[in-house]
């Protein structure tokens, strides 16, 4: 009962214009809606190879030329967005979020050549949004944070939010989706935030799946208005309930 009477006082909760969230992010997180230049480029290439390097359930080299080439692709003003979180002297970029406000029927087009796959292989995710009424979104194509920056909430959230906030603001868009390997902790933290498995597929003999919060309002109230503790404390509630008794 006390668990639904907070679940009910987080709905009543207002979402904050950007910058305005009372819970105030502890580190520099930047919002772009365009690739950057100079240091912070070579920066956020230099972080995209090591995040991807160092974990062992990705284990992937990637090439300079096609990182810069999918940003060139992928953050393209003005529907496009780019937060960047600051790092240190030897590592300017400790991770990323990138990705855009597409159509449903634009997602195939701009994820295919990313996982290798025509258009039409992607007919059935297509299908599964219009059948949950998902008609516009805010996708997410990379979001990662170097291991040695890692901890806490803290690079999750302030990674997160700025392009939640601006998605919500701009656009009036509440659905959100991403694809990753159920390997990455992400998937289970983001089963904790209200998004649902909708869709898997194979690339390069991995098991990918495609992560769908159809409305991400509450998460957006959630991660705006509550404190690092507190949202532990939801987290652990949440595994208790779905642990079986
Ligand atoms: C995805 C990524 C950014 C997630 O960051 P992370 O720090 O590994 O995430 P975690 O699962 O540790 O969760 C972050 C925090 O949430 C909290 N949390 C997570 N699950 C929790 C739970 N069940 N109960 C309470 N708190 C919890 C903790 O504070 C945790 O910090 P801690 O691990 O230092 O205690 C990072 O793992 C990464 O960059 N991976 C490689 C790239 C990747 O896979 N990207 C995703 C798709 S492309």
């Amino acid at each position: 009962m006390a668990t639904i009477k907070f679940l009910y006082k987080i709905l009543t909760w207002p979402i904050w214009p950007p910058g305005q969230a009372p819970v105030k992010l502890r580190g520099e997180f930047v919002l772009s809606h365009e690739p950057p230049t100079d240091t912070l480029l070579n920066g956020l290439v230099a972080a995209y190879k090591q995040v991807f390097k160092e974990t062992e359930y990705w284990a992937e080299d990637w090439p300079t030329e096609v990182i810069l080439a999918k940003l060139q692709r992928e953050v393209v003003p003005p529907r496009s967005f780019l937060t960047l979180m600051a790092g240190n002297n030897e590592w300017p970029v400790a991770g990323f979020a990138w990705g855009a406000k597409v159509g449903r029927k634009d997602l195939p087009n701009r994820i295919a050549p990313t996982l290798g796959k025509t258009e039409e292989e992607l007919d059935d995710l297509v299908t599964v949004l219009a059948r949950r009424g998902v008609k516009n979104l805010i996708y997410a194509d990379e979001f990662g944070v170097m291991r040695k920056f890692q901890g806490g909430l803290e690079p999750v959230r302030g990674l997160l939010r700025p392009w939640l906030e601006w998605a919500w603001h701009a656009y009036r868009v509440h659905a959100c989706m991403f694809w990753t390997t159920p390997s990455s902790p992400i998937y289970s933290l983001a089963c904790k935030m209200g998004f649902r498995s909708v869709y898997s597929t194979e690339v390069e003999r991995k098991e990918i799946v495609f992560l769908l919060n159809p409305d991400f309002r509450f998460l957006l109230k959630v991660v705006q208005n509550m404190g690092d503790r507190e949202i532990a404390r939801f987290l652990m509630a949440a595994e208790r309930r779905k642990k079986p008794k």
